[in-house]
Formats: C-alpha cells, structure tokens, sequence
C-alpha cells in the first residue's frame, strides 16, 4: 500500500478502507509516513469529510497506536470528561477533584492548546515539577492510592492522536468533526472508562459554532462510543464568552484553585454542578441531580475537593507549596489594565478574540515545538450583561513584552461591545444529549 495513493483516494472524495486507515495511522505512528504526508491527508480529511464508519475505524485506530488501559479490576466505575475546546476552559482541574473526592476513580488524559483554546495540559505544567507524562503503571498506583491522576498522552495512550493534535494545531485543521470526534474518542477509550461525559462547545470561541453542528458532534461521538461498548452522554455549552474571568495558564490554575475553595463565578459553577451531578449518576452514586449537586457543594464546603487537588498535585510532583500560597506564581512583568471607552451595558464579549489574544501573548502556540508563557494572558472583569461606566476597568491584560501588551489592550477592548440596550446574561447549558 502507499501513502500517496491513501492521500489521493481521499483528495477525490472517496471512503477509505479500515486497513487504508491503520496504514496511515500505524506508519504515521512510527515514523515511516512523514509529517508533510500526514498534513496532506488531514487536510483532505478536513475537506471532503469522512463516513460514520471511517471515523470509527479512524478512532479505534489511534485508540490502538499505543496501550489501552485495563481499569476494571481497580476502577470499574470510572467515569471520564472531556471537552472538546474552549477559551478559559479549566473546568477538568476543578470538577475531576472534586468527583474523586465523592469517590468516582479518575484517569484523565488531557491534551495541550489546540488552536485558540486552551490545553488542560499546558494548565497543570504551569504548577512547578507536575509531571504529566506519567507511566501506566504509576497511574494505576495512584488512582488505587489517591483516586485520581491527570495525565497527558505521553504515557503512551493514544501516541497516534498526540502526534496528529499537534501537527493539526499548526495546518489550520482543529475544527473537522471526523478529527475532533476520532481525537477525543480514541484518548477516552484508551484510558479505560466505561462512562464518558462530553462538554461539547458551542460558539465563537469553539470549534462547533452552531448548536446544529454541536449536536451532529455529539451524536458521532455517542456514536463511536456505542460501538466500542461505552456509556456516552454530551452536555452542549455556550462558548460565546470564555468561561470564569482568566484565560491563560497559570492565571486559570489560580482561578480552579480559589474555585476548588468555593470561590466561583455563576458560569463556572453551572457547569460544574451540572456535569458533577451527572457524572455521579452515571457512576452509580445517585440518580437525584438535585440532591448530586447539594453532595458536590458539600464537598466543596468541606475543604476536601481541595485537599483531593493538593494531594494529586504532590502525587504527580508538583510543587503544592504554589496551590497553598496562590501569591507564588510568577506574575508576567507587564499588567495592564483595559479601560471602557464608553457606558452602556456589554452585549457581547467575543470568546475568540480573547483567544486570539492569548495565543499573541504567548499562552498558546504558533508553531507544534514552540514553548508557552505560563504567565500570560487575560482576566476579563465584565461579561455579557453587565454594566460598565466610562473609564471603568473591563479587563487586565498580562503580557512579557510592553509592545505586546499596547497591542493586546486595543485588541481586548474591540473583543467587548458595549451598548446602550440590557441584556441578559447568556445560559451556559444550552442540552443535555
Ligand atoms: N480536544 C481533543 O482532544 N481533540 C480535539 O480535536 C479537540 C478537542
């Protein structure tokens, strides 16, 4: 078989055969189909789309490419979240120490920035020593000791995916649903779990900007989870503004940190109890949504789904005397602050402006091997729907260099729109499917 033909049953439209797709996925694995190659197939994958069972064969592929965890015999009720991409999204680094804590086993394989949103991955490294790429055997000893482990794909799961996410992030090939739906499918089952919960987004600062998009997403991923026997449920979100108030590395470990403490905006802690509630149902710990909620605020309350996260901090190497002393975190040089240059109420507040910036300032990557700042980024004051005077504080921006920060400022302020009409605050949970 060659690869250039691969390419080129593609390029014209064609469906490619189970065994076309692991030739690509097992050479591309080991080196002998190149990256200029695999670009070209991606991209012709991104233009003329794939079937239902392409994208299954695409999925068990890469799931295939490394090892599957076997979690059955330490955690047979695991239950595993992922979303597919967001501005401001640390959702995973509040709501997985928390559903630990209840007592749901965690293995969660993240994965860096893609595009615009930002990358669980790129999160945890900001806390000083944390080590992400973890091997098997240490993840199944930590999910037996402290329950939880938050881990990248160098672990070798899904090697294929982490290879393919991050030339994809630089060819301008992130928002495919045949390459998102394989991508997150083949990682989740890898890692093992039964249940999987879905945070599909939706809207500007997402991959899926229409609910119509969202919810065909949502139904092949469900889809591709059936097939491999797994328990799937999406929950569409609105990804119109960036969720809390940071967007940036370590400026979001901070914000999970104050939230793990119960310190939350109305946004965050929707989402969180929305999926919280649900994720304990579908490990069996209770059908009442209302009465899962009350449990997970409690947890919260108690002080223990911050402990869960110093505790799986320390466990991966991770420096904890930084989530003790949030003040430890190296601040970026330069902070300033963006003013309103008119009153009127924020009608709009563009997520992916704001992730636009944030990659400029160096949280995200232009090139796979570029590094990032960790402390860079934005934290927005004002969201949609409320009043601002002139002159008023709307955002900070956190920069490493002044000229960028003079440039992220302009670029920060045209992301608001602000009007002289009220409107309300956007719902955050758009379906549950
Ligand atoms: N998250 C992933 O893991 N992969 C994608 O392609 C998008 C979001």
């Amino acid at each position: 078989m060659s690869i250039i033909d691969v390419i080129e049953k593609k390029k014209e439209g064609n469906e490619l055969s189970k065994e076309e797709i692991e030739f690509f996925i097992n050479g591309y694995n080991n080196g002998e189909i190149t990256d200029y190659q695999a670009a070209a197939l991606i991209m012709a994958i991104c233009i003329k789309g794939m079937t239902v069972d392409e994208i299954s064969d695409l999925t068990m592929a890469m799931a295939n490419s490394g090892e599957m965890l076997d979690l059955s015999d330490i955690a047979p009720n695991t239950v595993d979240k992922h979303s597919t991409g967001g501005i401001g999204d640390k959702i995973t680094l509040i709501l997985m120490p928390i559903v630990a804590s209840i007592g749901i086993p965690i293995v969660k394989m993240s994965g860096r920035g893609l595009g615009i949103t930002g990358g669980t991955v790129d999160k945890l490294q900001a806390i000083p020593g944390y080590k992400t790429d973890i091997d098997i055997d240490e993840v199944k000893n930590n999910v037996e000791d402290i329950g939880i482990a938050l881990i990248s794909q160098s672990s070798n799961l899904a090697p294929a995916d982490k290879k393919m996410y991050a030339l994809r992030d630089t060819i301008g090939c992130v928002d495919s649903v045949p390459l998102i739906a394989s991508s997150i499918m083949s990682k989740k089952i890898a890692s093992g779990a039964k249940n999987i919960i879905l945070d599909v987004t939706c809207g500007k600062g997402a991959f899926m900007d229409t609910k119509t998009d969202a919810k065909n997403l949502s139904k092949v991923m469900k889809n591709i989870g059936k097939k491999a026997g797994r328990n799937v449920m999406c929950i569409l979100t609105n990804m119109n503004e960036p969720v809390g108030y940071s967007v940036g590395n370590s400026l979001e470990v901070v914000e999970a940190v104050k939230a793990l403490k119960g310190e939350m905006t109305e946004d965050v802690r929707e989402i969180i109890l929305t999926f919280g509630s649900y994720m304990l149902k579908m490990a069996g710990l209770g059908d009442d949504l209302e009465e899962n909620e009350k449990r997970i605020l409690k947890e919260i309350e108690s002080g223990k789904a911050y402990k869960k996260f110093v505790e799986l901090v320390g466990k991966q190497g991770g420096d904890i005397s930084y989530v003790e002393n949030l003040e430890k975190f190296e601040k970026a040089p330069f902070i300033v602050p963006v003013k309103s240059e008119n009153s009127g109420y924020i009608t709009d507040l563009s997520a992916e402006l704001i992730g636009r910036v944030s990659v400029d300032l160096g949280a995200g990557r232009m090139k796979k091997e570029d590094g990032i700042d960790h402390r860079v980024g934005i934290i927005v004051c004002k969201k949609t729907g409320d009043k601002v005077s002139k002159d008023e504080i709307i955002a900070y921006v956190h920069a490493n260099d002044s000229k960028k920060a003079e440039d992220a400022v302009l670029k920060v302020r045209n992301a608001y729109t602000i009007l002289d009409k009220k409107v309300k605050k956007p719902s955050v949970i758009l379906d549950v499917l």
